[in-house]
Formats: structure tokens, sequence, C-alpha cells
């Protein structure tokens, strides 16, 4: 696939590279092309090249917001291309909220009138995406949207990135259980000090 990365910062540049470890095409969607971050994420795979932000959406299948969310929503009023996407979301509003939405998949649907948007790679540290292994375990990954296209494509992205299973959450409304989700690891890693190396994994018997 070709994959835009709006957003080339920790989760960016985690996702970037097991994508293209993984054959996808990434193009890096940009505000400073001279970033320090961009140049070692080129150096690391010939599958991912730097372009303004405009240029890598418009030439990807796939756009990934892991920016701020409100710069998430800024950039989707400014690309109405992105209408015609599968966008995921990876961004998380729960310390702030880009006003006058709830969460930066609210504001890029209503901006864009994307109906291909899906909420993922929201609920792990960064440092998971990066390596989702733990010895023998692999973990998951969580994907929320009504959208099943989207939900597939984010599934199929999951796996690509190393992930076990992407476990389908549910529609859009459950977008913000999915956020809320997402600080319930930053509450166990950060905030109760267990640490950023740990996951979520869902086990049956
Ligand atoms: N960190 C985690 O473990 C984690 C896990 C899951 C989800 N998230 C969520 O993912 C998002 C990104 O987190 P992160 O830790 O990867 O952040 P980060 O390392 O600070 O990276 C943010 C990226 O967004 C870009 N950016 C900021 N404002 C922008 C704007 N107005 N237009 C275009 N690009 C802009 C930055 O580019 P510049 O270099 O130009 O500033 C940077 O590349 C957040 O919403 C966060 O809540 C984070």
């Amino acid at each position: 696939m070709q994959i835009a990365i709006i957003g080339a910062g920790n989760v960016g540049s985690a996702l970037a590279k097991q994508w293209a470890k993984a054959g996808h095409t990434i193009l890096l969607g940009l505000r400073d092309l001279n970033s320090t971050d961009a140049k070692e994420l080129e150096k690391f795979s010939p599958n991912i090249s730097s372009h303004t932000i405009s240029e890598a959406i418009n030439n990807s299948e796939v756009v990934l917001f892991s920016t701020p969310p409100e710069a998430a929503v800024t950039v989707a009023k400014q690309n109405p291309s992105l209408k015609n996407k599968i966008v995921i979301d990876a961004t998380n509003s729960i310390f702030k909220k880009p006003e006058p939405y709830k969460t930066a998949f609210e504001g890029i649907k209503k901006e864009t009138g994307c109906q291909e948007v899906v909420k993922c790679f929201n609920s792990t540290g960064f440092e998971n995406m990066e390596n989702p292994k733990y010895g023998n375990l692999v973990i998951d990954m969580f994907a929320a949207s009504s959208s099943k296209k989207a939900k597939e494509v984010a599934r199929t992205l999951s796996i690509d990135a190393g992930f076990a299973e992407c476990y389908d959450f549910g529609g859009d409304d459950k977008v913000e259980l999915l956020e809320q989700f997402a600080l319930s690891w930053i509450n166990l890693a950060i905030l109760q000090k267990q640490g950023r190396n740990i996951a979520f994994k869902v086990l049956r018997k």
C-alpha cells in the first residue's frame, strides 16, 4: 500500500519502520522537509520518503494521523482529498480536545466528509508498535470504526506491523472508549509507574 504518515514523531516513526519492513511504500507528510527524524527514517529504508503534507496525502491510498489531535483536524480542513482516502487516526484527545470536536476522529470526519476513518494504533505505547513481541507472546491491537473497509485495512496494517491480532472494538460510537482504553494503558504505565514495557493482550480459554 501507499501510506501517508502525517506526523513522523514517536508513533509515526515506529509504524513507518514496521510498514516499510513489510514492503509498504511510506510517504512522510512533513511541515519541515529537513526534519532529522525524517532523514533517519529515509536512511532506515528505501521504502520511506519525505514530502509536504498535501503531496503525501494526495499520492496515498491510506493516511495515518500521528500528530497532536488539534493538528490532525487542521490538516483535515486543509486537505479535502482526504474524503476519498482510508484514514487511520492514532491520536488521543485524552488531555486536550481538538475544539469544537471531542476527538480528532470526529473532526476529521466532519471536516472532510470521509466515511472511511478508523481509530487504531492509539491504545498502546509507541515502543510496543516498534516491537509488539514479549518473548513468545505477541500483543494485540484494537480498532473502532463504522467503516468495515477501514477496519479491514487497519487489521491488515496491524498484522503487517507485527501485532498478533487487531480486535474489532466496535463502531464510531466506541472511538471514545478506545481512547479511554489508551488512557488505561497510560494510567498503568506512567501514572501507576509500571513502566512503558507493558501491553494488553486478549486471552481465551
Ligand atoms: N507516544 C505514544 O506512545 C503514543 C501512543 C499512542 C498514541 N499516541 C498519540 O499519537 C499522537 C502522536 O504522538 P507522538 O508521541 O508520536 O508525538 P510526537 O513524537 O510529538 O510527534 C508528533 C508529530 O506531529 C507533528 N506535528 C505536530 N504538529 C503538527 C502540525 N500542526 N501539522 C503537521 N504535523 C504536526 C510533529 O512534527 P514536527 O516535527 O514538525 O513538530 C511530529 O512529527 C498523539 O496524538 C498521541 O496522543 C501516542
